[in-house]
Formats: C-alpha cells, sequence, structure tokens
C-alpha cells in the first residue's frame, strides 16, 4: 500500500526551496562593476540618519554598507540596495552609512564597507579585504509604504527637515506643497535629510517624492512638530525595463586570470588603488630590483628581470598578496625561468607552509614549473595572505646575483 503521507513533507520542501530562491534575487537596476570591500564595526547611526539599523526608521536588517564618497554621492545613494558578490558568496546590502577612510574609501574606486555580518556571508572575515563586483538592486525586501520622519529638535513652520525611509528605490528630489498651495523644492543634506527654510509654511503640507526612476509617491505632513512619522501613500516600484546588458555578477578572481605574477613587473590586475592589494614585494633582507634590464629576459619578448643582490642565509625574495588566492579549478602549476651569476644549490622555492622545494640556480636561463597541489591560500584557508618565496636554505648565501623572470601560474587552458 502506498503511503501518501509520505509526499507531503517532500512538497513542503520544494515550495519552501521555491520561496527562498526567488526572495533571493533582488530585481536588478545596473549593470556589474568592479568593487571591493572592507567591514567595519560601528554600524549603528549612520550618516544616511537611519539610527540603530533594526531601529523605528532603520532597515530591520544587519546587512548594510558605508559607501565610498564616489557612491555615496552627497547622501544621494542612502537607502539604496546593492548586490555584492565576493569569494565566499552575495548578499544584498543597504547603504546606510559613508565611509569616510582615506586610503580605502576616498578614492574613485566604488568601495563599500560592509557590516561583519554582511562581510562574512561574502568574503569571510579573516584578511578583511576582498575584491567584489557588484550592481545596484531594488530593496525587494522593504514592505508597506515610504514614510518620512521629522527631525526630532527645534522644528518650526518656517524651518523644519526630514528623511524619507523605507523605500525600495533611490530618492532623487523631494517638493513640498503648503496648504495655501505654494510649492518649494528642498535641498538634500550630506546626512539625507530635507530641508525646509523659508517663510512659515501653512500646515498640513505634502511632500511630493520623486525617485530615481521619475515615480513619485505623496507624505501627508499633519505639523511640523519633531519626531513624527508620516507614512506616505505608496511605495515605489522598481522598473523591470531597464536597458542593462549585463547583470550576471561573477566574484571577481584576485588575481590576473592569465595567471601573471611577475612580467617585467609585478602585476596589479585589478583596479586596485590601495597599495596592499596586488602582488608587492615582501622581500625579506635583501634589496630587489624589480626592473632590471642588464641581461636577456628568461623568455622571448621579456626586456626586464626580476634581481637581486646575492641573498645573505636566511633571506630571499617574497612576493605577496593580502587576497587569498583561489587557484583550484583555474590555475594548475607555479612557473617560472631562473639563472645566476654563479651556480647555487641552495635555493629554496616555498610557495605554501608546508612546500619547500629545493630548485638548482645555473648561470643559463632554466623553466621550473611546480604542481600547485597543496593550498596557496583560498578556498581552504580564506583569510590568510598568499606568499611566494625564493629564499636561501639557511645553510648558505648565494655566491652571487640571482635572477627570476616570467614568474605566472598557469591557467587551466594553457596546461591543456
Ligand atoms: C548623484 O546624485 C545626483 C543627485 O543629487 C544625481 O543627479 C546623479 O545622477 C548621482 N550620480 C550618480 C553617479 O549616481
Ligand atoms: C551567469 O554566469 C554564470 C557563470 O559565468 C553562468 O554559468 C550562467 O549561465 C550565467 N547566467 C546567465 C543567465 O547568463
Ligand atoms: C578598470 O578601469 C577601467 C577604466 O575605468 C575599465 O575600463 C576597466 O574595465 C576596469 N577593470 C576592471 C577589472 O574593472
Amino acid at each position: 500500500m502506498t503511503n501518501y503521507k509520505q509526499l507531503y513533507p517532500i512538497i513542503g520542501i520544494v515550495l519552501l526551496s521555491l520561496f527562498i530562491n526567488s526572495a533571493k534575487s533582488d530585481t536588478p537596476l545596473g549593470d556589474c562593476f568592479s568593487s571591493r570591500s572592507t567591514w567595519y564595526e560601528a554600524v549603528e547611526h549612520g550618516n544616511c540618519g537611519y539610527g540603530p539599523l533594526t531601529g523605528e526608521t532603520g532597515p530591520g536588517n544587519r546587512f548594510i554598507a558605508a559607501a565610498a564618497t564616489v557612491l555615496y554621492n552627497g547622501s544621494a545613494v542612502c537607502g539604496e540596495c546593492f548586490e555584492v558578490n565576493g569569494p565566499m558568496g552575495t548578499q544584498v546590502v543597504t547603504i546606510v552609512d559613508q565611509c569616510p577612510d582615506p586610503g580605502w574609501c576616498d578614492t574613485s574606486f566604488p568601495h563599500l564597507d560592509l557590516s561583519p555580518e554582511a562581510f562574512a556571508v561574502i568574503g569571510g572575515s579573516g584578511v578583511g579585504v576582498t575584491m567584489t563586483t557588484a550592481k545596484k538592486v531594488a530593496c525587494d525586501y522593504v514592505t508597506g509604504n515610504i514614510k518620512l520622519k521629522m527631525k526630532d529638535a527645534d522644528t518650526t513652520a518656517s524651518w523644519f527637515e526630514f528623511m524619507i525611509f523605507n523605500h525600495k528605490v533611490g530618492i532623487a528630489s523631494v517638493d513640498v506643497e503648503t496648504a495655501d498651495g505654494k510649492t518649494y523644492s528642498l535641498p538634500r543634506r550630506l546626512y539625507n535629510y530635507w530641508t525646509f527654510n523659508n517663510a512659515a509654511a501653512k500646515f498640513p503640507v505634502i511632500a511630493h517624492v520623486t525617485s530615481i526612476y521619475g515615480e513619485r509617491v505623496d507624505v501627508y505632513i499633519k505639523a511640523p512638530t519633531g519626531n513624527q512619522i508620516s507614512e506616505g501613500e505608496g511605495q515605489f516600484s522598481a522598473p523591470k525595463d531597464l536597458k542593462l546588458t549585463n547583470t550576471n555578477c561573477t566574484a571577481p578572481l584576485s588575481v590576473d586570470p592569465s595567471g601573471w605574477i611577475y612580467n617585467d613587473g609585478l602585476v596589479k590586475p585589478l583596479n586596485y588603488s590601495h597599495p596592499n592589494l596586488g602582488w608587492t614585494d615582501w622581500s625579506n633582507g635583501v634589496t630587489v630590483n624589480w626592473a632590471d634590464a642588464s641581461t636577456g629576459g628568461g623568455a622571448t619578448g621579456s626586456s626586464k628581470t626580476v634581481v637581486s643582490g646575492s641573498m645573505p642565509v636566511n633571506t630571499g625574495i617574497q612576493i605577496g598578496t593580502d587576497l587569498p588566492l583561489n587557484w583550484k579549478g583555474i590555475f594548475t602549476n607555479l612557473e617560472f625561468y631562473i639563472k645566476g651569476d654563479a651556480a647555487f644549490s641552495g635555493l629554496i622555492v616555498q610557495y605554501s607552509p608546508g612546500t619547500e622545494i629545493p630548485t638548482p640556480v645555473t648561470t643559463t636561463w632554466t623553466k621550473f614549473s611546480y604542481a600547485l597541489d597543496t593550498d596557496m591560500g583560498a578556498p581552504e584557508s580564506l583569510g590568510k595572505p598568499t606568499v611566494l618565496k625564493f629564499r636561501t636554505g639557511g645553510t648558505a648565501a648565494s655566491p652571487g646575483k640571482i635572477y627570476i623572470d616570467k614568474i605566472r601560474l598557469t591557467p587551466v587552458a594553457a596546461s591543456a
């Protein structure tokens, strides 16, 4: 006899997962762009004026971001949502704050400083910085009508200011129409309030709130009483007919997709605008010339080589990146050319704590290629920096200069 009862839990699970999937992908409002994220702890009371995140005027969740100056755009971006794609996952965040950090945020790069909860989803919490892609989306979690909150102090009929919250898409402008038929266009402050500063307005007034897509929702304000919340007559819709060409964002590689680490210079693959990112010189005890043109390169077309002075005992050329390196399924080997002014048998190549490969140096260029079969950063050790060392074995100094060229991670396609 068939036991039909068994079907119910299965159907329940299917419906639940359909619901979760549809809730996960918010309506795209922009194309993917390259971004970068760090995280910060003081997430309550951001510059957008929403107060505590789960308070009366907050987004009601802790998935938020502070936008770099270029994105913050004088508070125009407040309350808008972005989907952020990092190496560990994807998370939609609401902009509630401006990121003030001069190093990360005061550049032309669209950096997003995330709450710890959001960063844990997209990047893990170890290194503290990750490259991402992002796109603007509708805040599909928002329910009910848009709302307005009058400032909590000193408001009068001739000076009052308010903040708009609980809106699905960005706000472009606010006009106030008074009971005697006058209309005023209000300026927006850096702290996301709209200010009325004129002859006394006759109340009730109507705030005409226009979205960045030209839709208008009205909010009736009975009196200029401080701290009052007024509910709007509706909610904005997310336009579906935007001509978007690239909304399928994938998390970027933290390194150059063709694998170059050194190619006539250390490679900084993405639009990095911070010295900690990309491959950089982490050498220990030796001074490295990263653009030596005194000897021919190790491969055709190469004009410069990495060269160090002779390496004292326990020193070496080190190249590192603060970002975890995701190599599985993308790169197969570490390859490089090497030679010395004199033969040297004490060189160790090390690209993970457990990998120490003795590598003979001769006076002619020789290519080596080592399999990346052990961890070189992410995904297993997300949170660790990646470092590549060419160092002395600890018993002898190199008898002359060591030259290295064309250091690369071999892409899967190139090795097939
Ligand atoms: C910045 O905000 C202004 C409105 O204040 C808007 O016109 C402009 O399009 C915004 N810039 C971007 C890049 O979104
Ligand atoms: C989105 O990108 C992924 C990974 O590149 C690909 O597998 C998928 O088919 C793409 N989806 C669409 C709708 O283009
Ligand atoms: C870097 O910036 C340039 C110019 O803005 C742009 O064309 C390019 O696509 C960017 N590269 C990445 C990886 O985002």
